[in-house]
């Protein structure tokens, strides 16, 4: 039956003339009927329903379209993603390896470090065992060198108070020999006056002879003054062939009363040293002493000095004609407190503080017999530049 829904359904009333059913009242057929009707508006409701569900059905089949093409793109996208995402791991794989690598390297790398830094570590200690060792030994010699160093100052003292004691002797002669002579010259002249007799020019002659001593004896009390005075540390130049003369001048009065000679062989130039006058003086007036002890007993008495100049060094030689050094004693002479000389006599300083000096003006000394006889001493000192 073709029913428009919702329209209302009739049923046909018989018009009386259209036979019934068989077997069936009117009654029965009414009670179908409206039980018909029930049905009808039954089914029409669930057709009524089932066009809401399709409706429900198609719009939720076009939100699954929608959905389903945004999947779609979201699934190109994601392969997209994926592609990328496959080169970026096949990427990174190959930069991991790369890296692995450079880790491995490292290790070694590290490894060899590690090791180096061990044998470093084990130098390094020795190192320092060697430079503590080196310490001790450097503050040991230090030590030493400052002990040496004031004990050569001792002995340069001491050495110049002997020397001024072994003077001492001589400068009382030397100092008797002029005050005699003022003294004999001064008599004259009281003679003269006193027996009236002289005329001014005899007398003036004998005042200027006594005039003549009293300065020969302000020159050994002047020396003696710059001898004496405290050998200051100051270095200048020194003039050798001065310093030499001044010695001897010193020592001219006991040479002369023993008949010993001296000779000088001098370089026409100047030679010039750098160091202390005084000092050097008393190198040359030590030598001086020794020789004139060892001339005493000789038969020919004679001191040579000679100086000369090569490249930048300048030698001299102070040596005699007396016996020369005993055999053997060459070195020992040098040592302090030797002597061969009697209680007394010498003190065995002289040529300890002479090499001393030396050494500090940056000289060496030697000495060795001469042929025929007597001691040579050498010395060699750096010239002034
Ligand atoms: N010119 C010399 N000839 C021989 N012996 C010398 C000479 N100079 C030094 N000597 C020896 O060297 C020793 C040490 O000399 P030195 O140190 O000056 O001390 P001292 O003169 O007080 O003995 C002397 O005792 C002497 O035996
Ligand atoms: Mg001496």
């Amino acid at each position: 039956m073709d029913v428009a829904v919702g329209a209302p359904l009739y049923l046909p009333i018989s018009d009386g003339n259209a036979p019934l059913p068989e077997g069936m009242n009117l009654e029965q057929l009414q009670h179908e009927y409206a039980q018909l009707v029930e049905q009808k508006k039954a089914l029409e409701m669930r057709v009524l329903k089932s066009e809401e569900r399709r409706r429900a059905l198609m719009h939720i089949l076009s939100d699954l379209n929608n959905v389903n093409r945004k999947l779609n793109n979201q699934r190109k996208a994601m392969i997209h993603i994926l592609a990328d995402y496959e080169k970026d791991r096949s990427r990174l794989a190959r930069q991991t390896e790369r890296l692995d690598n450079s880790r491995r390297a490292l290790m070694h790398i590290l490894q060899d470090s590690h090791q180096s830094n061990l044998r470093l570590e084990s130098s390094r200690k020795a190192m320092i065992h060697i430079m503590s060792d080196l310490k001790e030994t450097t503050e040991e010699v230090k030590r030493r060198e400052q002990e040496l160093r004031e004990k050569q100052e001792q002995l340069v003292q001491a050495g110049k108070l002997a020397t001024l004691g072994e003077l001492t002797t001589g400068i009382a002669h030397e100092l008797n020999n002029p005050l005699n002579n003022i003294g004999l010259f001064i008599g004259n002249v009281i003679d003269f006056i006193e027996l009236g007799k002289g005329d001014p020019q005899s007398i003036l002659h004998e005042l200027h002879s006594a005039m003549q001593q009293v300065r020969k004896a302000n020159e050994i009390i002047s020396h003696l003054r710059t001898f004496g005075r405290a050998a200051s540390v100051s270095r200048e130049p020194v003039a050798i062939a001065q310093v030499i003369q001044s010695a001897l001048s010193l020592m001219r009065e006991q040479l002369r009363l023993r008949q010993i000679k001296v000779e000088l062989h001098f370089t026409a130039e100047d030679v010039i040293v750098i160091g202390n006058a005084i000092q050097i003086e008393q190198v040359f007036i030590n030598l001086l002493s020794n020789a004139r002890d060892a001339l005493a007993n000789a038969a020919n008495k004679v001191i040579t000095i000679t100086c000369l100049t090569k490249a930048d060094m300048v030698y001299i030689t102070v040596s005699d004609t007396g016996p020369g050094i005993p055999n053997g004693l060459e070195q020992r002479i040098f040592d302090p407190f030797f002597t061969t000389k009697e209680v007394g006599a010498g003190t065995g300083l002289g040529l300890s503080i002479t090499y001393g000096i030396i050494k500090e003006h940056q000289g060496t000394i030697a000495v060795e017999n001469l042929p025929g006889e007597g001691a040579l001493f050498l010395i060699e000192l750096p010239l002034k530049r």
